[in-house]
């Protein structure tokens, strides 16, 4: 790579050795991937920051102990656990003491504490065309694709590299032509009654994520008014079943007021469809239950937004949570505080829904939790749930995770893809 003489004296060591050490770890990824040259980048946000392994730990707290400071704003995402109501989520001491490791470790080198895996709606938000250097797959896929932002899938630990230095090596989809649409994904006989199901959105997402797999993919026939949340749910589900960092949903998405848009004059290398059995067989293969079993319902995967949790307090009015259900509801902390202030919060807590923040229920902490099975609204939990925490997972809409938490059974309603 061509590197400035401030890049060459950094990675001498004249700068000190944090920023030595995240600049030679950009290099390295930088010349794998064929780049020329570092670029800035504006704001960065960070994943790694839900306790896995100790090696993800350690690196924190070594760049955080070498005197390692952000260079551009850096947010980050939830923790294993709520880092503030700790207690109601029966962490355990384990995951407490490498949380609070990693927490610290971040916070010394000043990165903004949102912990939250959705900053694109609490105030990190880029602007249209601004590079960034995110971690987080379902944000990835939201700031590539809705909002028209430019950033690479960057893994753990290259992430806080990033905001070190400010710069990431100039590559994928910072770059116009990596961003053109390489498949073409038809939405065939698919009704306006479906898509007022809000389901439908991450199980769409799961089926484009599969089809595209790390290929950018253009997609025709989502309504044009479609809600910011749906299109969350359904970045999420794609990011996971597909290594998918960019999508264009034509007519709606930025890069794609048109088909010829995003596919920047060429044409799509392969043209898929998704039918409406296909989005009943994605619901059947995201449920892992074999019983009629759920007694955790988890919601707020992607963290919950206002409307999410308006909606959601609708739907418990007059109604109260099973005793034998467990219902927890996950935001970040800047919607934790706007439910507080107008009633929400106090609604849902009296009709026996659980609201947590900071955290990601992936990292299951199997010591103190032992529910049978859980029930939830998101295509990526479904889709990583029992594969990460061996609890078995039942997909439905919102309004069956709430019908199965009054009930304490597992409740589904006919969908309309499901009546094809
Ligand atoms: Fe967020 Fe964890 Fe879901 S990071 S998107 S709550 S899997």
């Amino acid at each position: 790579m061509r590197l400035t003489d401030q890049e060459q004296e950094i990675l001498k060591g004249k700068h000190g050795e944090a920023p030595r050490i995240a600049l030679s770890v950009l290099v390295d990824l930088g010349e794998v991937f064929g780049a020329q040259e570092m670029m800035r980048v504006s704001q960065v946000h960070i994943d790694m920051t839900i306790y896995m392994v100790d090696a993800g730990v350690e690196f924190a707290e070594r760049l955080a102990d070498l005197g390692g400071k952000v260079a551009v704003p850096t947010s980050l995402n939830p923790s294993a656990i709520d880092l503030e109501r700790w207690k109601e989520y029966r962490a355990p001491a384990k995951l407490l003491d490498k949380s609070r490791r990693l927490e610290n470790a971040y916070l010394r080198m000043g990165a903004t504490p949102t912990w939250t895996c959705v900053p694109y709606q609490q105030g990190m938000i880029p602007r249209f065309g601004e590079q960034i250097a995110w971690g987080e797959s379902n944000a990835i896929a939201f700031a590539n694709s809705i909002i028209g932002a430019r950033t690479n899938r960057y893994g753990d630990l290259m992430d806080i590299c990033a905001a070190i230095i400010g710069k990431v090596p100039k590559f994928g989809l910072h770059l116009t032509e990596n961003r053109k649409a390489e498949v073409l994904i038809q939405l065939k006989e698919i009704s306006r009654e479906m898509f007022e199901n809000k389901a439908i959105y991450p199980l769409l997402g799961f089926l484009i994520g599969e089809m595209a797999g790390d290929r950018v993919a253009a997609i025709k026939g989502i309504p044009q008014d479609v809600k910011i949340d749906s299109l969350k749910g359904l970045c999420a589900a794609a990011a996971s079943s597909g290594a998918v960092g960019l999508l264009h949903i034509i007519g709606v998405t930025p890069e794609a007021q048109s088909l010829e848009m995003c596919l920047q004059g060429t044409k799509p290398r392969e043209i898929l469809q998704i039918m409406p059995k296909m989005i009943q067989d994605a619901e059947e293969r995201l449920s892992t239950a074999k019983e009629d079993m759920a007694d955790l319902i988890i919601v707020g995967c992607p963290h919950f937004s206002f409307a999410e949790f308006r909606e959601l307090a609708q739907l418990m009015e007059g109604r109260k949570v099973n005793r034998s259900v467990t219902f927890w509801a996950i935001t970040s902390r800047a919607v934790f505080g706007w439910i507080k202030n107008c009633g929400i919060l106090k609604d849902l807590t009296d009709s026996g829904v659980m609201v947590f923040t900071d955290v990601c229920p992936l990292q299951y902490p199997k010591e103190t939790w032992h529910f049978n099975g859980t029930m939830t609204n998101s295509g990526k939990f479904a889709n990583y749930c029992f594969s990460q925490t061996g609890l078995d997972v039942t997909f439905g809409s919102l309004e069956e995770c709430v019908d199965t938490a009054v009930t304490g059974k597992l409740c589904r309603r006919e969908s309309p893809w499901g009546k094809n």
